[in-house]
């Protein structure tokens, strides 16, 4: 008889994580036989302890900052998007006992706006995203992949954006925030992946008045849930998406493998997370 499968949020630190109140209403509602707990991963501890995972016991884990490219590392094998990367956020051992790592946020990014503005992508002629770190990084690829013909990557430091463009190849530009004003006017999409605009860092004051009525603006922020570009984007006529959706949907991945069924992001789970911002 097969026992208790656990998984578990891994990081540094991981107190923060809202993963365990997503997988534990998930398990509850299913009705699966199955825990996800908090460890936390010293960086000194990091390596080693993925590439023991089997010695764990479990099932498989998320991989939050600041492990995710130590734990892409120590996979024997990685999912496509994974491999570009270089960062793996959820990991399982295959049945022959081979840490298997997959990276599903840009893929969350993706799976969020098709559930909540269905048809968001009619127009893909040009995205902004606003940063140049890791969930930039995995934003640009998702955009890439569903087909934008153009994505411009603005960033505080512009060498970082630079090499994010030569990464990505000729779809891709890079910018500084001085001079990127006059891309918004072609934009269909904005997303913000920097921190700036969370409670408790400076809010992203941008002149938006060149922004075409019509395109998506997104934050990648959920702390608050309206950021101010978010608010500014609303109460000029755009449609504004949070990013409390992509943190669900990135999860989605890791618990149809961990636990065999793959979940809904419904209401609920949504109002559940609200709360407990
Ligand atoms: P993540 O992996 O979550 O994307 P990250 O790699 O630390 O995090 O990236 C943070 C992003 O927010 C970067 O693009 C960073 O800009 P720099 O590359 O110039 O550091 C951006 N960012 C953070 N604080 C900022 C600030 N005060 N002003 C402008 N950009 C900021």
């Amino acid at each position: 008889m097969m026992g208790t499968k656990r998984a578990a949020v891994t990081g540094w630190p991981v107190d923060q994580s809202r993963s365990p109140i997503i997988h534990g209403y998930w398990l509850d509602k299913l009705g699966i036989d199955g825990s996800y707990e908090r460890i936390a991963v010293e960086p000194s501890n990091a390596e080693a302890f993925y590439r023991s995972f089997c010695d764990t016991g479990l099932t498989g884990c998320n991989v939050t900052v600041p492990h995710k490219e130590t734990a892409a590392l120590a996979c024997d094998w990685l999912d496509p998007v994974a491999l570009a990367m270089g960062a793996a956020n959820t990991l399982w051992l295959s049945e022959d006992g081979k840490l298997c790592g997959a990276n599903t946020d840009g893929l969350g990014f993706l799976a969020n706006l098709d559930q909540v503005q269905p048809g968001w992508d009619s127009n893909k002629n040009s995205a902004i995203v606003l940063g140049a770190g890791g969930a930039a990084r995995a934003i640009v690829w998702s955009l890439l992949h569903r087909g934008f013909r153009a994505v411009h990557i603005v960033n505080r430091t512009v060498e970082k954006a630079l090499q994010l463009r030569d990464e990505f190849g000729a779809k891709t530009t890079a910018h500084g925030f001085g001079t990127f004003v006059e891309l918004l006017g072609t934009a269909d999409l904005l997303v913000n992946t920097t921190a700036l605009g969370m409670t408790g860092k400076p809010p992203l004051n941008l002149d938006l008045a060149k922004l075409p009525k019509n395109t998506l603006v997104t934050d990648i922020v959920y702390v608050p849930l309206e950021t101010e570009l978010l608010r500014t984007a609303r109460l000029r006529g755009n449609r504004t998406v949070n990013g409390l959706g992509m943190l669900l949907h990135q999860a989605v991945p890791g618990f149809e493998r961990w636990f065999g069924q793959r979940p809904v992001v419904d209401q609920t789970l949504y109002d559940l997370i609200v709360t407990d911002l």
